[in-house]
């Protein structure tokens, strides 16, 4: 028995695998076949028919009724469910990071903190399921009462990417479910196996408190099962993690029926290092951000903008730090930097570097690893590229790890690079001049949604709102008050006196 198939039999996945569930009840899938081969060595990791757009109205319905009863269970007992979620995840870590692992190719660690970000929602979310506070506001009429309150929404769509398998997913269900909504996931069908473990042991969950089964759903397909989320009027919110082209479609078509969406797109994000940096800091930082889970994280750091005092010597070192780089099996000790997702990955990663070579750019590694690496799986030597901030390349979000580098002279020039792309998802600068921190951070600053101050771009706790503006969709989920788009927001007036003043003192005498 491999790796993954003992952490699926321990998490009670069960076989044949199924693309279409409810809660505890499983059905085969009527869509095409989604063969899985594992990043790492190419291996097949199962082989079952995915969900088509027949599949869906049987889920999106039992979401409907689940979510007609879960929305009168008061929040804090909604919480307890949570937290025994919460609890679960913490006593399956290792298996789910172990699939995660395997399916994604994310390092052991990464894996590990994937699950720990799910757990950590968990806990958030169990807080704030005594806390979705509402206000009070004064009425300017006597003997009334003006106030908001929040109530839930309905049943959300999830529709998550391959490289935070099961995170994602985790931001909008713990924080759903606490705020009386139901939940249906299309994940990516690059990493089915993620989402059926997760879905296990939440459907556990469900049946231990008795919840409706209806109230988590999976439905492991394609673009068109996502299309038949963001189509359908059962769901009131669309959630959306992936590329921007995904994205645009999903929310023109959300748009169309007047539903909300909440975009998580692509990022193209940048560093600044100005002369007064920790440079051993910003080093361990920019090598973190740019190479972990191989550059294809949304937050990956994909622009590093140097002073020009520095940036030769910053180069030389970055240079030799990637060298050194433990390239290889995801899953052994000590491995940094794992394999690309797949064939169309490495693809994309060489068209951008040929690209920025025409461009002008100076390229250091992107080569293919082929000793020290399991053979099978598409291993890469981290790229840096030199280049000028013009070249159109540098616009442009390759999920792999190329890390552009340019210079700048002033402060107020490396702000305009690092604001001159489309996209606005992280951005962070090393400094340790605090003009330049707070300026940096000012509303002539980032203009992104993550500003970091001597941290990297990657690697967001849960506790703040995690999105970004532009390009990147706008959205806000997992920490702060990103709750809030998860349910109905109620304005309410209520008149306790005999008389019916009208506001702005409107006059209406019958
Ligand atoms: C993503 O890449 O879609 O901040 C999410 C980070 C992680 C989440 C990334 N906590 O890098």
């Amino acid at each position: 028995m491999s790796a993954v198939e003992r952490a699926l039999s321990r998490l009670g996945v069960p076989q044949p695998f199924s693309a279409v569930a409810s809660g505890s009840s499983f059905s085969a899938g009527q869509g095409r076949e989604i063969v899985k081969s594992s990043p790492i060595g190419g291996q097949e990791l199962a082989r079952f028919r995915g969900a088509s757009v027949a599949d869906c109205q049987g889920v999106f319905d039992a979401a409907a009724s689940a979510f007609s009863s879960w929305r009168v269970v008061p929040a804090p007992e909604r919480g307890r469910v949570v937290r025994r979620l919460g609890e679960a995840l913490r006593e399956h870590k290792q298996d789910l990071a172990t699939i995660v692992s395997h399916e994604a190719g994310k390092v052991t660690a990464e894996a590990l903190g994937e699950v720990q970000e799910m757990i950590d929602i968990c806990d958030f979310a169990v807080g704030l399921s005594r806390q979705l506070y509402g206000l009070t506001m004064a009425s300017e009429r006597p003997g009334h009462r003006l106030a908001e309150y929040w109530q839930p929404l309905g049943p959300v769509g999830v529709i998550s990417a391959f490289n935070f398998p099961v995170a994602v997913w985790a931001w909008n269900a713990a924080i759903a479910l606490v705020c009386g909504d139901s939940v249906v996931w299309k994940p990516s069908e690059k990493t089915p196996l993620s989402a059926l473990g997760c879905h296990v042991i939440s459907a556990r969950v469900l049946s231990e408190f008795s919840c409706p089964a209806g109230l988590l759903g999976l439905l492991i397909g394609e673009g068109d099962v996502g299309q038949a989320l963001a189509e359908s009027k059962t769901f009131p919110l669309i959630s959306a993690t992936g590329s921007t082209r995904m994205g645009r479609a999903v929310s023109a078509t959300v748009a169309r029926r007047l539903g909300r969406s909440l975009l998580e797109l692509g990022g193209n994000n940048a560093a600044i290092v100005a002369p007064s940096a920790d440079l051993e800091l910003a080093l361990r930082a920019v090598v973190f951000a740019a190479v972990g889970t191989a550059g294809q994280r949304c937050t990956t750091l994909r622009r590093l903008i140097a002073h020009e005092s520095l940036a030769s010597s910053f180069i030389l070192r970055l240079a030799a730090t990637y060298a050194d780089l433990r390239l290889g099996d995801p899953t052994r000790e000590g491995t940094l930097v794992g394999p690309l997702i797949d064939e169309a990955a490495y693809q994309g990663m060489q068209g951008a570097l040929r690209q920025a070579r025409e461009q002008g750019g100076r390229v250091i590694g992107g080569e293919r690893a082929l000793s020290g690496v399991p053979s099978g799986g598409v291993y890469v030597k981290p790229a840096i590229v030199e280049i000028s901030p013009e070249a159109p390349i540098v616009q442009e979000e390759t999920f792999a790890p190329i890390l552009y580098v340019m210079r700048y002279r002033e402060l107020e020039q490396a702000i305009a690079i690092q604001n001159g792309v489309a996209q606005g998802l992280a951005s962070a600068i090393f400094t340790n001049d605090v003009r330049e921190a707070e300026l940096f951070c000012s509303a002539t600053g980032s203009d992104c949604g993550i500003v970091n101050v001597n941290v990297g771009p990657s690697g967001a706790e849960i506790g703040g709102a995690f999105g970004g503006e532009k390009d990147t969709g706008g959205g806000r989920e997992s920490g702060s008050d990103a709750w809030k788009v998860y349910m109905r927001r109620v304005t309410s007036t209520i008149n306790y006196s005999g008389a019916l003043p009208l506001a702005q003192g409107v006059r209406f005498d019958l």
